[in-house]
């Protein structure tokens, strides 16, 4: 059987063209435009590129969007202080603050410091406990964006093996309480592993779905999956090209052109969940502003 290579560009624009539509309707009803905040400190290069994709994402589907660029050496107690004016603000209805953070700020305080009502990232404690016992809350944006690549490729996770290598908060914990809890394309038997395993390879052979979220380029290679495997990468990771324009090219955490020969399904890097990524930004935000300014009677 042929190879199936998800399309999460495809897939991704689907899904801003539902979101244009529902946000017109939504803007009908309440006169109400949803808004995110995007907060971005320092000049991490990557951070700049996200958070300047994110804003024209936000624009294509009509929403309203704010960006605070901040100095790298700005305060804790400043950059919270900004954050509640975002809290406060009526216009604003989802705040993103783009991570990594620099090394004096603690990042928790930060993300604690987001009104769970506003906060699109799913990052807050509030959040991610609501998230872990199966309660309705904000998902995560590149894990939501992970299981909706399943749900529209028609991969149902139940009852499979999900292998999730990697256990950062941003991805690899919150793809896994995903899958594992008892709903509709969920409902996975869930193993997580990490740099803390004597052998990787155990685990990703056993898995039926492989979600790598790993952050090294091609660490996944053939003989470390099962044939008929469906593989989620989740890495972007930057390698040299002399050739290329810009002189790297961007790679996943798994060595596409091997994995893809024996995976039933896989994802390219670029143009598989990174593109989900944004489109589950804008799905969560939607969301945020309609249950922040229902529709009247
Ligand atoms: N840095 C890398 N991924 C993310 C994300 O999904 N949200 C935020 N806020 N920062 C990130």
């Amino acid at each position: 059987m042929a190879t199936t290579i998800i399309d999460g560009k495809a897939i991704s624009k689907q899904i801003r063209q539902e979101l244009k539509q529902k946000t017109d309707t939504f803007q009908n009803e309440t006169g109400t435009v949803p808004g995110l905040a995007f907060i971005l400190v320092g000049e991490n290069p990557a951070s700049q590129v996200y958070v300047k994709m994110k804003g024209k994402a936000c624009k294509e589907v009509g929403f309203y969007s704010v960006t605070k660029e901040l100095p790298s050496d700005i305060s804790q107690q400043e950059l919270i202080k900004l954050i509640d004016a975002f809290n406060n603000d009526p216009k604003i209805h989802g705040i993103l603050t783009q991570l990594p953070l620099p090394d004096h700020i603690d990042e928790a305080a930060v993300i604690e410091s987001i009104d769970p009502k506003k906060d699109v990232d799913g990052f807050h404690p509030i959040n991610v406990g609501k998230l872990l016992i199966g309660l309705d809350t904000f998902r995560p944006c590149t894990p939501a964006g992970i299981q909706e690549l399943l749900i529209r490729s028609d991969i149902d996770p139940a009852g499979k093996h999900v292998v999730v290598v990697g256990r950062s908060n941003i991805v690899g914990k919150p793809i896994g309480n995903i899958l594992i809890q008892k709903q509709k394309w969920a409902n996975a038997v869930v193993t997580f592993c990490h740099t803390g395993a004597k052998d990787i390879s155990y685990f990703t052979r056993q898995a039926d779905i492989l979600i790598a979220a790993v952050g090294r380029a091609n660490v996944i290679t053939a003989d470390m999956v099962k044939k008929g495997v469906v593989v989620i990468d989740v890495g972007v990771n930057r390698v040299d090209a002399p050739s290329s324009e810009k002189g790297y090219k961007l790679v996943g955490d798994v060595d596409f052109e091997s994995v893809k020969e024996v995976a039933d399904a896989i994802t390219p890097v670029p143009g598989g969940v990174g593109p989900m990524t944004i489109a589950m930004l804008l799905a969560n935000t939607l969301q945020a502003a309609q249950e922040q300014v229902p529709v009247s009677e």
